[in-house]
């Protein structure tokens, strides 16, 4: 019986160890938590990579390097890239319908694009900025086009932009380039902006005409002063061609491995677009039901009245000016106001593990989602 005895005390001395620890754990994490969000991250708090630059780009092509490229659509988003490392950020058209739930990219604006340019390019640092020319901003004629080019670059705060044009676009192109002086990415292939002309989201190039087509465009576009072009949904094998057959970098998407570098859609590699996952994405992440359902345990702490925890996630008076108010309000108003003792307290002071728990694991949570 003694023996009994002495181990259960020495387990509870053990869990009055991990409780105080776990206590311990959620006041750092909360405290850190509160830091982040008062004081917003620096330049060298998210890289202290040197800033890519055209130059960056063709070193590492003519070295044989691999480049990354990544979309991002906000400030979040365009942090992650930064402390990813990627090379190129792209403000891509596709926000239309993985940020801004449209059916198409069609319906997408100057005014959109910029917003959300403007958004990526505060949490930019190192990374070069590529944004989308939206459908209709450049298609018309190269007055246009130039002066929408020129607005990307003054209000979005692109360093370069991507179109999708194949050689009918060239001349809109070397007008951006050589006129403007703003390089330019191409973009062949599968180009949502014109998906309905091309019969629907199909990959391209699958004739040998149709290829040789693709080859055309992306010499015109060279010839027109393309930065880099990006290449999407075509055969591998046409992909390598053109690659070898350029003197700047293509950019794949569902292009195979030959090319110089690739592209994903951000969305759509984390799992948070929800309508389709093309054959050509690789899935890193599955955030989307993990965002759920870390909505769903705040939906829950919520009802139940579990969240917010006093002394965890609230703020409180002073003792003395506690006290005053109390008493002002009962006068003033005929209220007695509530208990706003902290669970958290009795917790660590009472040793009581499955309360500490509770508010750790809901603090965590909360803190986490
Ligand atoms: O809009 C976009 O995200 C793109 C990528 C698919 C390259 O153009």
């Amino acid at each position: 019986m003694g023996h009994y005895m002495l181990i259960s005390a020495a387990t509870a001395a053990m869990a009055a160890t991990r409780t105080a620890a776990r206590i311990a754990q959620t006041r750092t994490i909360l405290a850190a938590a509160r830091a982040y969000s008062a004081r917003p991250a620096s330049a060298k708090d998210i890289t202290d990579r040197p800033k890519v630059t055209t130059q960056t780009i063709k070193k590492l092509y003519t070295d044989g390097k691999p480049i990354a490229m990544m979309t991002a659509y906000d400030y979040p988003t365009a942090v992650a890239c930064e402390r990813a490392g990627v090379d190129m950020v792209l403000v891509g058209d596709s926000l239309a319908m993985v940020a801004l739930g449209h059916e198409n990219t069609s319906e997408v604006t100057m005014d959109d694009m910029i917003h959300h340019s403007k958004a990526v390019s505060r949490g930019m640092r190192s990374a070069f900025l590529v944004t989308d020319l939206p459908f209709g901003s450049y298609q018309s004629d190269e007055t246009s086009a130039v002066n929408n080019a020129i607005r990307m670059i003054k209000e979005g705060r692109a360093e370069a932009l991507k179109l999708e044009v194949g050689h009918r676009g060239a001349p809109k192109v070397d007008a951006i380039v050589n006129g403007a002086g703003i390089p330019v990415v191409g973009h062949i292939g599968l180009t949502p902006q014109s998906a309905v002309a091309l019969g629907g989201f199909r990959v391209q190039g699958k004739s040998v005409r149709n290829a040789q087509a693709l080859v055309d465009d992306a010499l015109a576009l060279q010839d027109a002063g393309c930065l880099a072009i990006v290449l999407e949904a075509m055969p591998s094998l046409v992909a390598e061609t053109i690659t070898k057959l350029l003197r700047i970098p293509t950019i794949g998407i569902g292009a195979g491995s030959s090319t110089s570098g690739q592209v994903l859609v951000l969305s759509d590699m984390v799992g948070v677009f929800d309508r389709f996952t093309p054959k050509f994405c690789q899935n890193y992440a599955d955030l989307g039901p993990r965002m759920a359902a870390a909505i769903g345990e705040y939906n829950k702490s919520v009802r139940a009245g579990t969240f917010p925890i006093e002394g965890v996630h609230t703020y409180a008076m002073p003792a003395t000016a506690e006290e005053n108010w109390r008493a002002y309000v009962q006068k003033q108003f005929g209220l007695e106001l509530g208990s706003r003792k902290s669970p958290l307290d009795n917790a660590s002071s009472n040793g009581s593990a499955s309360e500490a728990k509770q508010i750790a694991s809901v603090s965590v949570k909360s803190t986490s989602a």
